[in-house]
């Protein structure tokens, strides 16, 4: 629902590059769908039989309800909940009391992205290891009585509980052991950290430093404190954790139409009226204050979770957009290509290269990979390429006349140097994930109803999009460097039972085995995608989802129901253990719906106690024989 669905308007007034002649070639013409011959594929398409037990489980079936369900044979575990202890001296989770010295110690809300890092650094643990969560995004209504939307929000929030919802977002560490069958939080451990809307960051690559980066309280434009709207990761080589800097309009006060930097701010969707009203409290939310305040967020930030002391970097080089994510593949050539969504509407796909290679042998020396290299947007032809177009100062249109005077001008404004360039205006860009056996990379484009007719492309091929859709790109000979990728359409998401929708899947499946609305992924050990969705409820009147979908075989392409979130939530952060035994997903906003607030919720998961409201929470997912889940 629009409510809960911040990148639900677009932004992007630049010209149409021209695909409105570009109809849905990729999709019909006679040669590849998902990598084999369209007689295969068309073959394929829509073979339903009896819910299916390919993937390893029996599916479950789509519904909507108060808790979760999940496949059979399997057990979840409620791991860490909003409010739950970080660090040691953290008190108590309280609901009627909620305190920001309290939060900055405890589990933030809306927990998204995770990523499991095994401990010892360099083994392959599954019982022991860190976990790592993005906080995205906080639920007024749902967090304090007396305020039921944004509206009221912005009026009726005090200082106090502003500075609670600034330590409710940023990231958190903690260390997990597995014992006895269940997994644990080491409440002592030294590694636990957080990282709030406060903690200071070191800006790094070509835009740190710059004039446009500096502000009254960090003149040299080189620290940023905190970080926000934290949406999806990734890890790095090196083992380090990427995350990025989503809806960052959603902070600011203040008439951007009145700010130094109001073109730079309309393209990145800010208005006059934001979601959180901490320009009431401090200057530096207020974009007429401190015009330059906005221009530290946005970025892609990278976290040592091994060394409890590291200073977390914002990596200007990787660009400033509404990053979805970040994630990582090693070139045939050693050095690394950083795949990010820019999640809005007729928004962009990115790479970002680094100039040096990985090195493998030494750690420290990865330290700076990031902060060199070159940044592209990605142009899908119809013919079936995929064509990289590089963002560099001096380059093509980049230059003085249209008001980019170095790199950093490029970067703090990527958009409309992206725009100037000519990409290709997608369907919401979500997580890229690239396959760790094939090197195939997949963009999940989420949702676009406001594409209209005469704006589809061989991309984006439907109109009034509700349903999303994932793209296979495919580097040449493993050269995620290379200029020029082939891709096709990997599946059209909607339900296939209702031919308006549009839906296409390969693979073999049941009634239940369709999506809507993708938005995270994750390869298991095994090598199959997980799809969890955020969505389903509007589209379909469903819960959102968890998928597995085999990447080869007979079930190829085809997503298979394994979880359903509780009503309201939806699934974030899919990850596994190295060995597959667990699966680790983030339930994000569980009871965000219309008319659902803190007094009444929709739910009370996964509490299910009086006066405490719905917490978003980490469940770890093991199968019940042991082995790899599902
Ligand atoms: Fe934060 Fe694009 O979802
Ligand atoms: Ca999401
Ligand atoms: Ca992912
Ligand atoms: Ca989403």
């Amino acid at each position: 629902m629009s409510e809960h669905d911040p990148d639900d308007f677009p932004s992007n007034s630049s010209d149409d590059p021209g695909f409105a002649n570009i109809v849905a070639e990729r999709l019909t013409r006679p040669t590849l769908l998902n990598g084999l011959p369209a007689s295969t594929a068309l073959g394929l398409l829509f073979g339903r039989a009896a819910p299916s037990r390919a993937a390893g489980f029996e599916e479950i079936a789509h519904g909507m309800g108060e808790s979760h369900h999940l496949a059979a044979g399997h057990h979840a575990q409620v791991l860490i909940r909003w409010g739950d202890k970080v660090l040691p001296d953290a008190p108590p989770f309280d609901p009627s009391k909620l305190t920001a010295a309290a939060q900055s110690k405890q589990w933030g809300y809306n927990n998204d992205f995770l990523a499991f890092l095994p401990l010892p650094r360099g083994s392959n643990a599954s019982d022991r290891g860190l976990l790592f969560a993005n906080h995205e995004f906080t639920n007024a209504e749902l967090m304090w009585p007396g305020i039921a939307s944004n509206a009221e929000k912005l009026e009726k929030l005090t200082e106090e509980q502003a500075a609670v919802e600034q330590a409710a977002h940023g990231l958190s560490i903690v260390e997990i052991r597995r014992e006895a069958d269940a997994w644990r939080v080491v409440e002592d451990s030294g590694l636990n950290r957080r990282f709030t809307a406060a903690t200071p960051f070191r800006i790094a690559g070509p835009a740190a430093g710059h004039p446009r980066m500096r502000t009254s309280g960090d003149p040299s434009g080189t620290e940023v404190r905190g970080t926000l709207n934290n949406c999806a990761g990734g890890l790095t080589p090196w083992g380090t954790v990427l995350s990025g800097e989503e809806n960052i309009n959603f902070y600011f006060g203040g008439d951007p139409k009145k700010s130094a930097e109001a073109r730079n701010l309309a393209r990145l969707g800010f208005t006059d009226k934001p979601r959180q009203p901490w320009f009431r409290f401090g200057d530096r939310w207020n974009v007429e204050k401190e015009p330059h305040e906005p221009n530290r967020f946005g970025w892609v930030v990278e976290i040592d979770p091994y060394d409890p002391a590291s200073v977390p970097v914002k990596h200007t080089a990787l660009g400033r957009i509404k990053h979805e994510g970040a994630t990582c593949a090693i070139s045939s050539d050693g050095r690394v290509a950083v795949y990010t969504g820019d999640d809005q509407r007729f928004e962009y796909v990115y790479k970002f290269v680094t100039r040096d290679r990985f090195d493998a042998t030494n750690r420290e020396a990865n330290r700076d990979l990031l902060d060199h290299g070159t940044l592209f947007v990605a142009r899908f032809e119809a013919d079936g390429t995929c064509k990289w177009l590089p963002l560099v100062h001096g380059t093509g249109p980049l230059t003085a006349a249209n008001g980019f005077n170095d790199q950093g001008d490029v970067l703090i404004e990527t958009r409309r140097a992206a725009d100037l360039l000519g990409a290709t205006k997608m369907d919401r860009p979500e997580d890229i994930e690239p396959d760790p056996r094939t090197g195939r990379v997949y963009v999940v484009l989420t949702n676009n109803s406001q594409r209209k007719p005469e704006q589809v492309d061989a991309a984006n091929p439907r109109a009034g999009n509700k349903w999303g859709q994932i793209l296979e790109l495919i580097p040449p000979d493993n050269d995620h460097a290379a200029l020029e990728f082939t891709w096709n359409i990997f599946m059209l998401a909607g339900n296939p039972a209702d031919p308006a929708q549009g839906a296409r899947y390969t693979g073999e499946g049941s009634p239940e085995s369709w999506l809507s609305s993708p938005d995270n992924l994750a390869f298991d050990p095994k090598g199959r995608l997980w799809v969890v969705t955020d969505g389903q409820g509007d589209s379909h009147g469903i819960a959102d989802s968890a998928y597995a979908v085999d990447m080869e075989g007979a079930a190829r392409g085809m997503p298979r129901l394994f979880f359903n979130a509780p009503r309201g939530a939806e699934v974030c952060g899919p990850c596994f253990t190295p060995d597959g035994s667990t699966l680790f997903l983030a339930v994000q906003h569980p009871g965000a719906e219309n008319g659902s607030t803190f007094e009444t919720p929709s739910t009370r998961w996964p509490d299910f106690r009086e006066g405490v409201p719905p917490r978003p929470s980490v469940l770890a997912i093991t199968r019940r024989d042991g082995g790899h889940v599902a």
